[in-house]
C-alpha cells in the first residue's frame, strides 16, 4: 500500500521539478504574501506539494482536495515526515465554510469548472473561507498562450497542444516528457474572465504575479534558456484581496 502511495506522489510531483515547474513554484511562492502566522486553506491540494511548502514558511495549513488517493497519500507523507499540516476530503463544488483563513489558495483547480455558473459558484466558495480582507491566490492555465510555442516546449519537460473547446474553456492536451512520460487534458479560462468573476464577487487589488524563477535556476541553466517560458508561461498566477465589507 506504503509503495502505492509513493509511485503516486513521485509521479505528480516529478512535474514540480521539470522546468515548467520549477517556474510555477517560484512564481507561485512569489505571489503569496508572507505566510508567518497566517491560516491557510488549499483547495485541490493534491499530494500536499503546496502545503507542506506553506507549512516551512511558517503557515497553519489546510489541505482539501476530491480524490481520496491524493488525501491518503498527503496523509502518509505527513505521518513519515509530520509537519502539522492537516488534510480533509472535500469537493470544491460542495464546499463549505471550513473556516475565516488569512490566505486561500487553489493551484490548478479552477479549470476544472465546467462552465461560467460553475466558476462562480466555486470562487464564491473559496471566498466564503477568507476573512474580510484575506488574500485568494489562484494558479492556472494562462489565458492567453501562444500554442504554437507550446508545441515547442520539450526543453521545459512538456509539450500542450490544443485540441479543441469545452464548456467556454480552451481545451488542451498536456505530456509531460519525464523518464515515464504521461499524458493529462487541461481546460483553459480566456484572457480575463477570471479576473472579471472576481471582481464581481467583491475582490479588489488584483495582481498578476510576474513569472520568475528562483536565482539558482536561473543561474544553472542561464537567462536564454528560460527567457521565452517566461515570456509565455503555461500558467498564470493572480493574487486577490477580499473587500473588508464583503
Ligand atoms: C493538477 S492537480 C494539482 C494539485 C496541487 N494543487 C498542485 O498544484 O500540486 C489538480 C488537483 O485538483 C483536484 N481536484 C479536481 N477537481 C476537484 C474538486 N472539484 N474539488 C477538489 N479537488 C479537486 C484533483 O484531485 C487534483 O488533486
Amino acid at each position: 500500500m506504503t509503495d502505492q502511495y509513493e509511485r503516486l506522489g513521485e509521479t505528480y510531483e516529478q512535474v514540480k521539478k521539470i522546468p515548467v515547474g520549477l517556474a510555477e513554484v517560484a512564481t507561485m511562492m512569489a505571489a503569496l504574501p508572507t505566510l508567518k502566522g497566517k491560516s491557510v486553506l488549499d483547495v485541490g491540494s493534491g499530494t500536499g506539494y503546496y502545503p507542506r511548502l506553506f507549512r516551512a514558511e511558517g503557515a497553519e495549513v489546510l489541505g482539501v482536495d476530491s480524490a481520496a488517493e491524493m488525501i491518503r497519500y498527503a496523509c502518509h507523507v505527513e505521518s513519515r515526515e509530520p509537519a502539522g499540516v492537516r488534510y480533509e476530503c472535500v469537493d470544491a463544488t460542495q464546499l463549505p465554510v471550513l473556516g475565516g483563513f488569512d490566505v486561500v489558495t487553489a493551484c490548478w483547480l479552477i479549470g476544472y469548472a465546467p462552465g461560467i455558473p460553475a466558476l462562480d459558484d466555486m470562487l464564491s466558495r473559496l471566498a466564503a473561507n477568507l476573512r474580510p480582507g484575506g488574500e485568494l491566490v489562484l494558479l492556472y492555465p494562462n489565458p492567453s498562450p501562444d500554442w504554437e510555442q507550446f508545441a515547442n516546449y520539450s526543453r521545459y519537460g512538456l509539450t500542450c497542444v490544443r485540441t479543441g473547446e469545452a464548456d467556454g474553456r480552451i481545451r488542451g492536451l498536456v505530456r509531460v516528457e519525464t523518464e515515464q512520460p504521461f499524458e493529462f487534458e487541461t481546460f483553459v479560462w480566456g484572457p480575463g474572465v477570471v479576473e472579471s468573476r472576481l471582481e464581481r464577487l467583491g475582490f479588489t487589488h488584483l495582481h498578476r504575479q510576474a513569472t520568475c524563477v528562483t536565482d539558482e535556476d536561473l543561474e544553472a541553466r542561464g537567462a536564454n534558456f528560460w527567457e521565452p517560458l517566461l515570456a509565455n508561461p503555461t500558467f498564470m498566477v493572480l493574487r486577490a484581496r477580499l473587500t473588508e465589507h464583503a
